[in-house]
């Protein structure tokens, strides 16, 4: 439910006196910012040039497009945010690497848009979370400025060219076919776009930054600094207050607990003031990973007794300390970073950011144990901060994936020199005030890694622009960096993957203070419900018994031995939580890899060879299988392994693999249990397999390696301490007989960007599903919704992302179903296939905003 305040007797008093200008309405905000900030989503004209989706060309006419009276009334009309490049076709000719999707072109985007004439004493800006890439933006034909990384979000001023009362064309010209990606990197506006109307004297973009610098259970002391911006041509005396509220559900103000002293702020024509303020909140309520309590602060400016402006911020009180030999302290207490690496991508609804889903995401991750995030490597779209606050995560919030040297040949080395102060600058003013960020990454496995004058370069600007959190960098060539001391300018040391000298470092003068992260572990990867014997890849899939991996990486188990070796460690970021688009190792041919050997030429040189042996064969796998979860959103095995050690005091017992191996009756088939327990005994058809133990800090998993394979059912009883903790029941099932749909929702609302996912499982008439079932389903839906994307979690389908039928990938199937906006009612959504009795799901619609 959404808590709306009652206007309490004093402040009804006061605003009927005229003294308080405090209005219901300001109870709840459309998100972070200014608060005149509509959607300015809707309504949006597309059309493709350059490279199109089939390969072929179409010429992009030169400087007309941005003009006003260009001819679009044959545009795509579409609704943002967008990405055009996932409706695909995947083509096998197209790179692994980047999904085999067509995402490079040249994309225009024109909106056509009034402002009442009312508003024009005001500043009316337009903010974009983020285009892919290198945008260009027009206003009635004007250029009003370019933002190229495509991970960054800016604000572009619109008023000097705005034509109050009339029709205005905001025109914007994207170009992927300029930039490179180890990934895909989507293509489009695919982040949401906002429409900000100020007053002349406003609360500059971004501009408050809040810390908590004295916190004890008493009292937290709150500092807040506000940039204000005097936009008008004469001086103006304001006056600036901060009203510090506790953070309700959604963006709702609940209790006013706390307001900062009147602070008169004169400010001089076109000039900015930055204003330190403060308040304190008795008896503050902490952030944390399990109790994420937020606060808003609600910042107004006053000119003359009358609101100028209102500004929201979120934060969260909340102390980090990093230690070298006592790991990460979250409010004095020591949490262990259980870490995954994700990027951005949705799986099949591509790069278009939906908070629904990402929501989804993050709650899989949670129930996993799962409780840091590391955005690699670009920064977020907002909402994964704004869910990763209110869900209790901590984000790894990263910069850059190049400096001054690509990976790639369009890499961010080429926007590096004119744009990285620039882009660390919007990254870290976006979201310093979010208490889930808890690290600034200025890199990943950068190609400069060694450069002592750059990483201390980038360390400083992080440092000018906010102290309270530390400065990391993820390297794989840990030892040279630490080695040349150009990892000397760093807070925390970042490691990716090669933690063989660790122990040297911790004793080495430099280093012996400076507290390290697995910045990136494992890269284990695997199929969902594939198992090979004696193999670990076959038919462009990778086994599930969770062992196969790179050269450069290594098991889960391997890790947790590691890191229980290491105890000083923060802790790890596995690559990665979920599969993305793009980059299929082990069947991708993307010379970046090379990169992971960089100072091991023999491995080098092997590896070149496999790639080269791989561009022969021309694999079909256009996504990753480093996930824990697939691309469907589907757990792989793995994720129990992370489950029972992420969340120990959760009983949990899984078994893999499945029990349908009609061909190996009589033979082996080895049986692996996962359990938060540390004992099981595992039996066949009533029969004791025997009872295995795990030994502490050294094993993970229990393995029956000899069990020979009759049909039936297999059981495991997990111990904890000697006592029973667990079971889990694996069953050789019959045909498949009929289609079961679950749903991830009770209900959705019509807001036009809420998501209901559905999972198909083929099963038998048991009801158990049917694992190596992949038979062809087609998708209805009646009522008011619509089906926005389909998918399996296969990495080698080329079967659309937007198609109404997909085959099973191992007897299941997503749906993706969004209701249509402002309509109410059930919507029905009915899987068929032949031979099989069809399942059907329904989905109530309500009205309103969502309400989780
Ligand atoms: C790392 C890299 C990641 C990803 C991963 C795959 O070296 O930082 O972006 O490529 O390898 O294992």
């Amino acid at each position: 439910m959404k808590i709306r305040l009652p206007i309490c007797f004093l402040q009804l008093t006061l605003l009927i006196i005229g003294c308080y200008n405090f209005s219901l309405s300001q109870t709840h905000f459309t998100r972070l910012g200014n608060a005149d900030v509509r959607s300015f989503d809707e309504g949006w004209l597309f059309s493709r040039y350059g490279l199109q989706a089939d390969g072929s060309r179409r010429e992009e006419p030169q400087n007309v497009i941005e003009q006003p009276g260009y001819n679009d009334k044959n545009w795509q009309r579409i609704d943002l945010p967008h990405d055009w490049a996932i409706t695909g076709p995947f083509r096998i000719e197209l790179a692994g690497e980047t999904g085999k999707l067509p995402w490079k072109g040249i994309g225009w985007y024109r909106k056509h848009f009034v402002v009442p004439v009312a508003d024009q004493n005001k500043r009316i800006f337009v903010d974009f979370d983020g285009a892919m890439a290198y945008a260009q933006l027009w206003l009635n034909g004007k250029f009003i400025g370019t933002w190229p990384y495509g991970y960054a979000s800016f604000r572009m001023d619109l008023t000097p060219y705005l034509q109050f009362g009339k029709e205005n064309i905001l025109a914007v010209r994207l170009d992927t076919e300029n930039w490179d990606s180890r990934w895909y990197p989507g293509a489009g506006i695919y982040r949401h776009v906002w429409l900000v109307k100020t007053n002349a004297v406003h609360v500059d973009h971004w501009g408050t930054y809040v810390t908590t610098p004295k916190i004890n259970p008493q009292s937290a002391t709150v500092n807040i600094a506000v940039t204000v911006s005097n936009q008008s041509n004469k001086p103006v005396k304001t006056i600036l207050r901060t009203r510090i509220f506790q953070a309700g559900i959604g963006n709702t103000l609940k209790r006013q607990v706390a307001t900062t002293k009147d602070a008169v702020v004169n400010i001089k024509a076109g000039e900015n003031s930055i204003v330190q303020t403060n308040a304190t909140i008795a008896n503050p309520k902490c952030w944390d990973i399990e109790n994420p309590n937020r606060y808003f602060a609600q910042t107004q400016i006053l000119i003359n007794g009358k609101i100028a402006d209102t500004y929201y911020s979120t934060f969260g009180v909340r102390s980090l300390k990093f230690t070298a030999y006592n790991g990460f302290l979250l409010n004095g207490k020591r949490v262990d970073i259980k870490g995954t690496c994700n990027h951005h991508d949705l799986g099949s609804l591509g790069t278009a950011i939906n908070a629904s889903a990402l929501r989804r995401q993050l709650q899989l991750l949670k129930d996993m144990g799962c409780n840091a995030l590391r955005t690699s490597h670009n920064p977020p779209a907002p909402e994964l901060l704004e869910l990763a606050d209110e869900m209790g995560f901590l984000v790894w919030d990263e910069a850059f994936d190049t400096w001054e040297k690509g990976k790639k040949k369009n890499d961010y080395n080429k926007l590096f020199k004119d744009w990285h102060e620039k882009d660390l600058v919007a990254m870290i003013h976006r979201d310093r005030n979010h208490p889930s960020v808890f690290i600034w990454s200025i890199g990943n496995e950068v190609m400069d890694q060694r450069n002592v004058a750059l990483t201390k370069h980038l360390a400083d600007i992080v440092k000018r622009e906010d102290s309270t959190r530390p400065v990391s960098n993820g390297y794989n060539d840990p030892d040279g960096g630490r080695e040349v001391g150009a990892a000397m300018a760093l807070d925390v040391m970042g490691v990716n993957y090669f933690f063989g000298q660790q122990p040297s470092w911790d004793k080495d003068s430099r280093y012996a203070n400076m507290p390290t992260i697995g910045s990136e572990t494992s890269s284990c990867v695997s199929s969902r419900g594939e198992y090979f014997f004696g193999k670990e890849y076959q038919n462009w899939q990778v086994t599930s018994y969770d062992v196969a991996k790179p050269g450069w990486g290594c098991s889960p188990d391997e890790q947790f031995r590691t890191n229980a070796r290491l105890p000083n460690l923060l802790g790890e970021f596995v690559w990665t939580g979920f599969d993305y688009l793009g980059e299929p190792t082990p069947y991708g041919s993307d010379e970046t890899n090379l990169l992971n050997f960089r100072t091991d030429p023999s491995k080098q040189q092997e590896l070149k060879e496999k790639l080269e042996e791989m561009r022969k064969n021309n694999p079909p796998s256009r996504s990753s299988y480093f996930g824990i979860i697939d691309l469907a959103g589907f757990p792989k095995d793995r994720y129990y392994l992370y489950q029972a050690h992420w969340r120990p005091n959760f009983p949990m017992a899984h078994i893999l693999p499945h029990w349908n191996w009609k061909e190996r009756i009589d033979s082996i088939v080895p049986v692996n249990v996962y359990t938060s327990g540390n004992e099981a005994e595992l039996f066949l058809n009533g029969k004791s397999l025997g009872r295995r133990s795990k030994k502490e800090g050294r094993d993970f998993r229990l393995v029956w390696d000899s069990v020979v394979y009759t049909p039936g059912e297999l059981k495991v009883i997990a111990y904890k301490n000697c006592k029973q903790w667990a079971t889990d029941v694996v069953k050789t099932t019959g045909e498949a007989a009929k289609l079961t749909l679950t749903c991830n929702r009770k209900e959705i609302s019509n807001d036009g960007r809420d998501l209901a996912f559905i999972t198909v499982f083929v099963q038998d008439k048991e009801g158990l599903t049917v694992p190596r079932s992949n038979p062809l389903l087609q998708f209805e839906i009646e009522g008011p919704g619509e089906i926005i994307a389909t998918d399996n979690g296969d990495a080698t389908s080329f079967e659309s992302f937007q198609s109404k039928q997909k085959h099973a990938f191992n007897g299941m199937a997503l749906i993706v179903v969004k209701a249509n906006k402002g309509m109410s009612g059930n919507i029905i959504v009915t899987a068929n296939a032949k031979l099989l009795n069809s399942g059907q799901v329904v989905i109530p619609v309500r009205s309103g905003e969502k309400e989780e």
